[in-house]
């Protein structure tokens, strides 16, 4: 029995050795002690965690900036894919999304994880035309 829970600091180091595990070339400012304070300073209702068993087995986070709704940081131990988490993770983040007015939802993905692709047009995603840019920010 899978729920799907808010985050709270008994679940940092389930997290954080998911992420470890699910995104193992993420960037330094991706890693688990600087992203969770900031998505716990901001919207900490748009990040997920999946427990089964008093252990985390998945996660999202979303964001609405009051234009667009983002999804990230889904993940699922390898040991509990394909056993549907990864969608009700999905489908509660787009639930709490809509509740704040979003009406459409944009997510990334890194070129060299296209097989994740098959995931996301099944929870109802489409490919959109579009380049991505970003810019890292001076920590002030
Ligand atoms: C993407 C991810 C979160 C999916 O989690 P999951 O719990 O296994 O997904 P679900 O079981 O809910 O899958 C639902 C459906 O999506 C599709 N799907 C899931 N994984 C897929 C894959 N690797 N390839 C193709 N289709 C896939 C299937 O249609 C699946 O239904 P089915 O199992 O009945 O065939 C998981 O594979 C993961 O953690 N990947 C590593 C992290 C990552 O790359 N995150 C995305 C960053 S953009």
């Amino acid at each position: 029995m899978i729920s799907i829970v808010e985050y709270a600091d008994r679940y940092f180091d389930g997290v954080d050795a998911l992420w470890r595990n699910a995104f193992p070339n993420d960037p330094p400012w991706n890693a688990a002690h600087i992203s969770i304070p900031e998505k716990v300073r901001y919207q900490p209702n748009l990040l997920l965690v999946a427990i089964g068993a008093d252990q985390v087995v998945g996660s999202i986070m979303a964001g609405y900036d009051g234009h667009r709704g983002w999804i990230s940081r889904i993940a699922v131990l390898q040991s509990h894919r394909r056993n549907g988490i990864g969608e009700a993770l999905i489908h509660e983040a787009e639930r709490r999304l809509a509740d704040l007015g979003c009406v459409k939802i944009n997510l990334q993905v890194v070129a060299s994880n296209s097989t994740v692709l098959g995931f996301y047009r099944k929870c109802g995603y489409e490919l959109e035309e579009r380049v991505s840019m970003s810019k890292l920010l001076p920590r002030v």
